[in-house]
Order: C-alpha cells, then structure tokens, then sequence
C-alpha cells in the first residue's frame, strides 16, 4: 500500500515537473520564434523599451509571421501587410479581443473601449463611436480645428522655443472642443494639465513592461501596496483623474443641455440622441469620450511634434513643400482643406510621415477568440497579437532606404513601396491598426493631419536651434523621438 502511494505520489511529481518544465516552450504547432528556456519562455530577452526594434529585428530572423512565449501566453508576431491583412482584417470577428489586463482593468472596471474585452458592450460603445464620427461630422469639425491650427501658428510666432507644448496644447483643445464643446486656450489650462497627469498615469501604468508582469504571474497582484506594488495607488490616483475629466467634463454638457444651451459637440449628441437609442448607460457614455480624449491625443501630438523636427532637418522637403504651396495657392491666402487634393508632394509628406514614425509601433495588441490555422501552423485561443507597424514600414525589402525621410517615395508608387514590390495587402491606415480594432478616429486625424501639415509648411521654415554659446546648430534625431509606446 505504502509502495502503491509512493509510487503515484512520484509519477504525479514527474508529472507537475514536466508540465512546469514545459511552461514557457514553444509547441510544434507555433511559428517559429527565438529559442525559449523553462518557465520563462522568452519573457528574459523581451525588451522593456524600443520593442519595436527588437520586434524587427526578429521579424529579420524569424519571418513576418513568428511567435515568442511569455511564460505560459503565446505572442504572435505580424510584420508584413500580407499576414495583417490575412489575419486581422480578414479574420476579424476571430481576432479582435484584447489581453484581459489585470491593471487597466482595476481603473476602467471593463469600460474602456481601446483595453476593453470583445463584448456586447464594447460593440455597443464601438456603434456609438462609429455613429458620430463619420466622415461627415469630421468635415463638420473644419472650422473648429482651423482655428486651433491658426492659434498654433501664433504660438509658434511668438514662442518658438516651446513648440512642444504648443502642439499639445492644439490636440488637447481639438479634441475637448470636438467631443466636449470646450476650448482649451492655454498649455496651462486646466483641462490640458489634468490631461497631462492622466496620460502621464497611463503611460506608467499601460505600457509593456512599465510595471511587474501580474498578467503572467498572477500571484504577484497580491503584493502589498507600497514599493513592491505601486501601481495600486496610481491606479486609484488615475481612476480619480477620470472621475474629474471624463465623468466632470460629462457632467458639463448634460448641465448645458439642461440649460437649453447646447453647441451640438459629440458627447451632448451623445446625451441626445445615442443613449437613449442605444440603451448606454452613463459609465459607458463617460468612458467613450474617456477612450476617444487620450486615443486622440497623443497620436497625432506625436506627428506634428516629429514633423518640426523632421523639417527642422530636411531644408530640401521644406523647399519643395513651399514651391508647391506658392505655386497652387500663391502668396495672398492661407491654405484651406481642399487645397489638399492638388498638393501632392504635401500628400506624401504626410504618408511618409506616418511611415516613418508611427506613433503606435507594435499597435495595439488583439487577441485571438479561438483557434485559428495559418500558413500551415495554429495560433492558438488566447494568442495576443501584435501588428509590428514599425518592422512594416520600415523592412528594406519593401522600402528604399527605409530609415530615410523621403516623401517622394509616395510620388513614385501608391504606398511609397520600391518599384515592383507586391503592394496589393497594402494600404494607407495602416497606422490606424487593422480589423474590428482599427481606430475610429481616422477621418479626425487625417483633417487635423492635412491643415497642420499644410498651416506649418505655408507659415514657417523650420531649422535646428542654434547653441548660444557656439553658435552652432544643436544637432536633432527626429528618428529616435515621438512615438506613443517606445
Ligand atoms: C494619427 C493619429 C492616430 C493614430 C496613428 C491612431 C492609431 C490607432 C491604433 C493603431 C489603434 C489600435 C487599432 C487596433 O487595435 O488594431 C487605435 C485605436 C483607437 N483609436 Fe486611434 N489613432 C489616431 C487618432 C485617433 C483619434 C483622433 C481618435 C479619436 C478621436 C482615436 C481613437 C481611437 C480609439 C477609440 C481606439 C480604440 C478602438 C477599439 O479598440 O475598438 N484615434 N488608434
């Protein structure tokens, strides 16, 4: 009896130990990916910072389709337009979860639309989105975002130095006055620093590696608060900062509406017209301008801060983006949104800015709903999948000298891609992710896309500071700054 015991005491031993062991390595089934060791899979070579770089770097080792493991999770790696397309665009319905993220999760409490799960709730948020953010709402928007592009310029004017600040200052009163009827007409306003803190908040507590991995180790979400587990108290700080902005900033259009006093901004139609309609209560209302501030934000700041420094250093791009303009508008006016349509070089100025820094680099990651069979192997229920946008737009068998600011590769081909390359799984969102996931704010971005790049171009020819002491140009790398999640 006692044999019998230690005997299958010991084979279910051997048994835990192999199952451990295997935790962290990759089935047969998996693509390709760097070599795993037990219990970790790849989690010790996975980067904390530029994870795009590494991701590309792979992607030159182990194809545009490989996996990595991250202890027990399956990561699958996209980077070419070709497996995008297939897998997310054409397998949407499939592979347009999101991670059940443990941290995102203590401050929306399943709210949010960007980090939120597949759900009837997140289709119903997404329906309302896509319901006042149509192409012509946007178009609706013009003369609001004109005239933050005009306030830019004057900023820019009288303080050059500070044009950081100046460019978000005109994406947090774009997207306040769009979604919320409300201006925001310094850098020191209080919208703009409460939003400040509360992106500050989400990049310390959301992006990849900022804090300990709880959704592999699960055991480590009962830490106790303090030094060993500080994102508890930012997560209560940042839920605080959402109570102020989104529900506060809320609570001030349905006052308006009360008042009899609307302007007719997004979330009033919301409060209108959407809620009732669609049966949303006032959390999801909340938390669909609480997805669409921070989503608008920081990706297009991104952009225009990129591109003066971009032009700061490429005196050429500057010239042949003026000549264009003083030879299709001339010298008596400034631009206007339909100038756009016959401005081809600023058209590509504006791709290849996006090309060359996208400000999500690994997108947004999805997660697949069940098992799906690709090129031969199975990526498994529950992979997270990355669209690595960088390792795309940057993969020198696509791309002529890819790390190279060249607008008029876009004159030369449709997607700016070398002469000859199969291009029929491009497309120019790619930026914008891809299936069920893609960003509903394009048509936004693009306009504010289109006046800035114009306005900036039309006004100013931007150059390197100079030091004061030497005099001589303070040497800048557009190539190393800007993105959202690096
Ligand atoms: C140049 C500017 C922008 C870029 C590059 C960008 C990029 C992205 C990307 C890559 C995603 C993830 C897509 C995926 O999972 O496949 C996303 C999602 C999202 N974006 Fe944007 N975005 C921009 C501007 C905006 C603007 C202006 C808004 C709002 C007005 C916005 C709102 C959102 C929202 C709400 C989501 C979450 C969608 C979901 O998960 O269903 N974005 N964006």
């Amino acid at each position: 009896m006692n044999t019998e015991l230690l005997l299958l005491t010991g084979s279910l031993l051997i048994v835990l130990l192999y199952r451990l062991y295997r935790i962290g390595s990759r089935d047969s089934t998996l693509p390709p990916g760097p070599p795993t060791v037990p219990l970790l899979g790849n989690i010790h070579v996975f980067p904390s910072q530029s994870i795009h770089l590494k991701l590309s770097e792979w992607a030159r080792k182990y194809g545009d389709f490989y996996s990595l493991k991250m202890g027990p999770e399956t990561f699958i790696i996209l980077s070419s337009a070709k497996a995008v397309k297939e897998l997310l665009d054409m397998r949407g319905p499939s592979t347009a979860d999101r991670p059940a993220a443990y941290i995102p999760e203590q401050v929306h409490e399943g709210y949010s639309l960007a980090f939120g799960r597949y759900s009837e709730r997140w289709k119903l948020m997404r329906k309302t989105v896509h319901a006042i953010l149509t192409p012509a709402s946007v178009e609706e928007t013009y003369p609001i975002q004109f005239a933050e592009s005009v306030q830019l310029l004057y900023d820019l004017l009288h303080d050059p130095k500070s044009h950081f600040q100046h460019v978000r200052r005109l994406l947090v009163s774009i997207i306040f006055s769009v979604l919320y009827g409300k201006r925001v007409p310094r850098y020191e306003s209080y919208e703009a620093t409460s939003m400040f803190d509360l992106l500050h908040l989400e990049e310390q507590l959301f992006l990849p590696g900022a804090q300990l991995p709880v959704d592999t180790f699960p055991f480590l979400k009962y830490l106790p608060e303090g030094p060993l587990a500080p994102w508890k108290k930012k997560c209560r700080d940042l839920k605080g900062l959402h109570q102020r902005v989104y529900f506060g900033s809320l609570e001030q259009c349905k006052d308006r509406i009360d008042r009899g006093e609307s302007v007719g901004c997004l979330m009033e139609q919301i409060l209108e017209r959407y809620q009732k309609e669609f049966g949303l209560t006032w959390q999801e209302v909340s938390y669909i301008g609480g997805t669409l501030l921070p989503g608008g934000i920081d990706t297009s700041t991104s952009l225009l801060q990129v591109l003066i420094m971009i032009l700061s250093c490429h005196s050429e791009v500057q010239r042949k983006a003026q000549e264009e303009i003083d030879r299709v508008i001339g010298h008596d006016r400034i631009p206007q949104r339909d100038d756009i349509k016959n401005l081809p070089y600023i058209q590509a100025i504006i791709k290849e800015l996006g090309r060359f820094n996208p400000p999500t680099p690994f997108g947004i990651p999805h997660v697949t709903i069940r098992d799906e069979e690709y090129r031969g192997y199975i990526v498994p229920k529950r992979s997270v999948v990355f669209q690595n946008q960088w390792g795309i737009l940057h993969d020198p068998e696509t791309f002529e000298n890819p790390d190279q600011f060249w607008p008029h590769r876009y004159l030369l081909t449709k997607y700016g891609t070398k002469p000859g390359v199969d291009d029929s799984s491009f497309r120019d969102s790619i930026i914008f992710g891809a299936g069920r996931r893609i960003c509903p704010g394009i048509h936004t971005a693009n306009l504010t896309l289109t006046i800035n790049v114009m306005n900036l171009l039309w006004a100013f020819t931007h150059s390197k500071a100079k030091d004061p002491l030497t005099g001589f140009e303070i040497p800048i790398d557009p190539g190393r700054m800007g993105n959202v999640s690096t």
